[in-house]
């Protein structure tokens, strides 16, 4: 199956499949013809995947880069020994690259892509839940600084991407988890028929059953592609896809990163934008009782222990989606459809912060 992505500043296709990963070889030869190049990947995937990434280097003559694995390591010195290979191996501006891992590995391998040359052509080959659905479309790639994640990156499209979604099979259940928690949130995005969709199927996704696994991630690409084609550098509606983020983020900041992984702290931060947006009236009441069937029996993650809500509230204030010392939360405000809001009362905020005590 193919969907296409439509920017203002790059049109591609996205190949979904079933076993297709043995495929990608041939396509690379094809679309590519004699163009050198590299692939990155990381420790875990190099392990994982041996034979498969050498039967692609056989089939391309890549270069093969392999990364630390883990968002510690999405950094300016990880992201710099990526442009050393490249440089080494003298490779130019015909090059490209394939970003074969998750989000960490492809934000970065396509930040390497941004940059080498002034920007090079890249693939991106994601391999979990979350990359599938998410960050391996729509051209945002970045590393992490000390001060905050994602704050160094680019705007660069792929020129394709390529997933197979056999490659779940061996991602660790907490890992899939994650990748649920970003699909989960295009039902309150992606307009009433994903709502009504993922309502019906999200227990079926949750057990990976392939129909329903499949058709989700189609589903939640079509969003995602729709959304980012129509605000490809976030200056309108492509903050909808920040959805739970705000809470999240500062979710994650309270815990110092660990011991709570992105998506985890996300469908908490989904739990903590359906309370608000009750609370500060951007929800109808007619729509409480389809929000309050959506949101039970979410895999909401044990924390590692009961947050601060004052200290996370205070955590908000260092997001980087704070505009002008005012928080901006996307609240929903009816079945697969919310709104972007900016300022939400201290009270309010706390009170929808304390739901997660009491869950
Ligand atoms: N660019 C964007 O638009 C965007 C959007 C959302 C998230 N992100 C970024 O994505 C990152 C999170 O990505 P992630 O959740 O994919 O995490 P990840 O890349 O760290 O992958 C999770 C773990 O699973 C392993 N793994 C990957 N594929 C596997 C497979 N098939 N089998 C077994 N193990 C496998 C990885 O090596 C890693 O240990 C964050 O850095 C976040 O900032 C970017």
């Amino acid at each position: 199956m193919q969907i296409s992505v439509n920017t203002a500043s790059r049109s591609y296709p996205v190949f979904l499949d079933s076993g297709s990963a043995l495929g990608l070889g041939a396509y690379l030869n094809e679309k590519f013809k004699n163009r050198r190049c590299c692939l990155v990947t990381n420790t875990t995937l190099a392990s994982i995947y041996s034979s498969y990434i050498n039967t692609l280097k056989e089939e391309t003559g890549c270069v093969i880069h392999t990364a630390p694995d883990g968002e510690k390591y999405k950094t300016i010195a990880t992201w710099s020994e990526i442009l050393d290979t490249l440089i080494s191996a003298r490779l130019d501006r015909s090059s490209y690259i394939v970003a074969f891992g998750g989000g960490v590995l492809g934000d970065m391998a396509g930040f390497a892509a941004a940059s080498f040359m002034r920007g090079i052509d890249y693939i991106q080959v994601p391999t979990t839940l979350l990359s599938m659905v998410d960050s391996s479309v729509g051209g945002k790639t970045a590393v992490d600084h000390p001060m905050g994640k994602n704050l160094i990156g680019a705007f660069h499209q792929p020129s394709a991407v390529w997933i197979d979604i056999d490659f779940l099979k061996k991602l660790p259940s907490r890992q899939f988890v994650a990748g649920y928690a970003e699909m989960f949130k295009y039902a309150f995005i992606g307009g009433s028929g994903m709502f009504t969709f993922i309502m019906n199927n999200r227990d079926a996704i949750l057990r990976s059953e392939p129909k329903q696994l499949m058709e989700s991630i189609e589903k939640s690409i079509r969003v995602k592609a729709d959304i980012v084609g129509r605000d490809e550098k976030e200056s309108g509606s492509r903050a909808l896809l920040n959805f739970g983020h705000t809470f999240a983020h500062a979710l994650e900041q309270f815990y110092g990163f660990e011991g709570l992984l992105h998506g985890e702290a996300v469908l908490w931060g989904m739990v903590c934008a359906v309370d608000l947006a009750k609370r500060k009236g951007t929800l109808p009441r007619s729509c409480w009782t389809a929000f309050d069937r959506i949101m039970d029996g979410l895999p909401l993650p044990a924390l590692p222990s009961v947050p601060d809500a004052g200290k996370v509230y205070e955590a908000m204030f260092a997001d980087k989606k704070v505009s002008s010392g005012k928080l901006r939360f996307v609240l929903p405000c009816a079945e697969g459809e919310s709104v972007v809001v900016n300022g939400a009362r201290e009270s309010e905020v706390m009170a929808a912060l304390e739901k997660i005590g009491e869950l």
